[in-house]
């Protein structure tokens, strides 16, 4: 029996997430698994229901499960609140809870998607990167941070970009792990040219690269691998880099699969991983059953590889969703002319009716 905390979260959070459950019912079902479901709360919804963005009842359930799998936080609702109270921090707070450092960010072109980039066909075509974000240390969670009154009226915010030797000697094994079970590439993406916490990021993948001869390591500055990515996507294969710098480049990653809609994420750590898509709460279409809930079944995915061992069974709902790509069957988001327009809901109908045995 595998333990599964779900938290929908907020926006499109409970639609997309209402679909990767039918994945997981179905793959429970066709393989005779047997998936235990606890629902959780996080983001605005906990806010509004217990003034917080995660409570300790969350923190229990995420600790007693297998893995989670989480929807996405924010609303327009709660811009307005103090930043230690926004949705957000329910997510920063979940990850550190869990203590996952390591987030997966693979971006993989389907076939059939190839037009929907605005790159080139030919740019995009043999794109099959990761991208290794480091996610519980860096700008986000540095000290000191915050915003000050300075004499004369004059404010001043600051936070502050660290990394320890330990913390990126650990995100850049996994990189480096990962890039022997792939093309042995590893792209190390910092700002060594101007900040110090770089140049000791650099340094210590450099170090680290030393146990790991057969991997071809390559440093690129952020500013020019982000027009890189769009220039010859290509050449990459595993990108590992700090938590800002992976949030930014995985954004602009979305653009050569079609859509954010389409990347999910796992975010290791040493015991229990946590699923969720790249992309965010989408407040513009939250409840108009118009989400891609692609991202959130490959999350589903990428779940029963990585927490349950399950490699075959991802496979099975990678292909399901390629093949109700290849019928033509298309969200909004991916929408193009002579394909067929479906929403949220039958997608995941769709997609769970390809799952066989
Ligand atoms: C992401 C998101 C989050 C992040 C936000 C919602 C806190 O943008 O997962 O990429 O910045 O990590
Ligand atoms: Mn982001």
């Amino acid at each position: 029996m595998f333990k599964i905390a779900v938290c929908p979260g907020d926006g499109i959070g409970p639609e997309v997430i209402r679909q990767a459950l039918k994945i997981v019912r179905r793959v429970g079902e066709v393989f005779h698994l047997v998936f235990e479901v606890e629902e959780c709360l996080i983001g605005g919804s906990s806010i509004d229901q217990t003034g917080k963005p995660i409570c300790s009842e969350t923190e229990k359930i995420v600790q007693n499960s297998d893995a989670v799998l989480l929807g996405a936080v924010g609303g327009t609702q709660w811009d307005h609140l103090d930043i230690a109270l926004r949705p957000e921090r329910g997510l920063l707070a979940i990850r550190k809870l869990l203590h996952v450092y390591s987030n997966l960010r693979p971006v993989r072109i389907f076939p059939s998607l190839t037009a929907n980039s605005p790159l080139r066909e030919e740019i995009i075509r043999n794109v099959n990167l990761v991208i290794v974000r480091e996610l519980i240390s860096g700008i986000y969670f540095g000290e000191p941070k915050g915003i000050e009154n300075l004499p004369g009226g004059q404010r001043r915010g600051f936070s502050t970009m660290s990394y320890t030797t330990e913390e990126v000697e650990r995100i850049a094994r996994q990189a480096f792990d990962l890039a022997r079970r792939r093309k042995k590439k590893v792209t190390s993406v910092d700002k060594a040219n101007v900040l110090d916490v770089s140049r000791l990021w650099r340094e210590t993948v450099n170090q680290v690269h030393q146990s790991y001869s057969d991997i071809q390591l390559e440093h690129r500055y952020i500013d020019e691998c982000a027009m890189r990515l769009v220039k010859s996507p290509s050449e990459f294969d595993v990108v590992l880099t700090g938590n800002m710098f992976g949030d930014i480049l995985s954004d602009e990653a979305a653009i050569l699969a079609g859509s954010l809609g389409m990347l999910p994420s796992a975010s290791l750590g040493e015991s229990i991983a946590l699923y969720e898509p790249v992309h965010g709460s989408a407040p513009d279409i939250a409840g108009e059953d118009k989400a891609n809930p692609i991202a959130a079944i490959l999350c589903v995915a990428m779940m029963l590889e990585n927490s349950f061992n399950l490699t075959d069974l991802s496979l099975v709902v990678e292909r399901a969703v390629e093949d109700t790509l290849n019928d033509g069957y298309r969200t909004a988001d991916i929408h193009q002319v002579g394909s067929d327009l479906v929403g949220c809901d039958k997608m995941g109908d769709l997609i769970a009716s390809k799952i066989h045995q």
